[in-house]
């Protein structure tokens, strides 16, 4: 079941037509209207403290290398594609390197782009070199140390564009007495799925008692009672969702303000999205790859406190591992329901349409333009949905 037209998949009572999970078309106008033009999330400045670290990620399904220029010491992001024929010229995750070569022909360029040289390069009188470096994406900013890049020219900046999210990123940045680093790198995990049901999952409090059954009778038997995270969150008028406009959304279920020290080790206050597939949950940040209509992979990266003791950081790693990570008490239970079981559900195309208006009724305003709900609302999907309607209706 697809339409040509995306924006009508959505209706004015919030009902959402199954094939934005299922259809490839979809999926490829939306690498073509959102993930090829807004600001993309694709690294921490803690990834590239020095003159020549580079990490490999993707922007869409397209695969960048983020790097600190060698020489100019400047933040460069290009795509990961060989001038001659296509391959990719960066495999690694990360590292510090001057240049990068190509494994097929071995060409090489420096870290900042250009092309450095072609081997037996005697057979190509015809070609201008200066014209043949890594291509990049035009716009690189950042904000509180997240570095976002952007395929267009021209177009909101980072800061208009992150808006109301700003405040949450800075206190996510300002964690720990010197700020965070992701230097333990991703746990990475793959489902068969669409990218979005991972971005919605991230503030969906209404699945957690049932997807997360097990996690929550094993807590009771450590603490000898049921938690009661399904009481907090259903009824605890003091945790809130809120639509902070762009696409962004977050959970406040302590005062944000308090950094860390609300909830356990580590945690954040708060769950935030940040449109459109960049996520922090607990203490980590969660960044979501798209692959194909059906196909997503997903890096957790920890969130350690720079100055912090060894064994604060310990502590997180445990906490990351223990619920999140892809072994962990919550993270295989989401992939299995959250993730699978809907693909799975959402074959079935007759009545195509699903449900989105979860307290629809009343959300209502805050500042800056916000729209405000209970914790086990559908607000963050709505924010999410709002924007993607938006970007989605844009002529191409
Ligand atoms: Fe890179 Fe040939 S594809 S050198
Ligand atoms: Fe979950």
């Amino acid at each position: 079941s697809t339409t040509t037209d995306p924006a009508g998949l959505i209706t004015e009572d919030w009902r959402i037509h199954g094939s934005i999970y299922t259809s490839q078309a979809i999926f490829e106008e939306e690498q073509r209207k959102l993930f090829h033009g807004p600001w993309l999330y694709v690294a921490h400045e803690s990834e590239l403290r020095e003159p020549g670290d580079y990490k490999t990620t993707h922007a869409g399904i397209q695969p960048v290398i983020v790097t600190r220029g060698a020489d100019d010491g400047e933040l460069h992001v290009m795509l990961n594609r060989c001038r001659h024929r296509g391959a990719t010229v960066c495999q690694a995750t990360r590292g510090n390197a001057n240049f990068f070569r190509c494994a097929y022909h071995g060409w090489t360029y420096r870290n900042d782009g250009p092309l450095r040289g072609m081997t037996y390069d005697d057979a190509y009188p015809e070609l201008d070199r200066s014209k043949l470096g890594l291509v990049k994406l035009p716009r690189v900013d950042t904000f509180a140390g997240f570095v976002f890049a952007s395929f267009a020219e021209e177009g909101p900046s980072l800061e208009e564009y992150l808006g109301n999210a700003k405040p949450y990123l800075k206190i996510i940045s300002e964690q720990g007495p010197e700020g965070i680093r992701l230097s333990a790198g991703a746990h990475q995990l793959s489902y068969g799925g669409n990218w979005k049901l991972q971005v919605e999952n991230t503030i969906d409090n209404y699945h957690f008692g049932f997807v997360h059954r097990s996690f929550l009778d094993v807590l009771a038997d450590r603490i000898g009672q049921a938690p009661p995270i399904m009481q907090r969150i259903m009824f605890d008028e003091s945790y809130r969702t809120i639509d902070l406009g762009n696409g962004h959304s977050v959970h406040e279920f302590g005062d944000p303000r308090t950094g860390n020290n609300g909830g356990q080790l580590g945690d954040l206050p708060f769950n935030l999205i940040v449109f459109p597939n960049l996520c922090f949950v607990g203490a980590q940040l969660r960044h979501v790859l798209p692959k194909a209509a059906n196909r997503t992979e997903v890096q957790l990266y920890p969130m350690l406190h720079e100055g912090a003791s060894d064994d604060y950081n310990e502590a997180i790693l445990r906490t990351h591992e223990g619920f999140y990570g892809p072994a962990g008490m919550g993270g295989p239970d989401d992939v299995e329901i959250a993730f699978e079981r809907v693909t799975d559900g959402m074959q079935a195309t007759e009545e195509d349409w699903l449900v989105m208006s979860r307290g629809m009724h009343r959300e209502r305003e805050g500042e800056n333009g916000t729209l405000i709900g209970h914790s086990a609302d559908e607000v963050p999907q709505r924010a999410f949905y709002r924007q993607w309607r938006r970007l989605m209706g844009a002529a191409a």
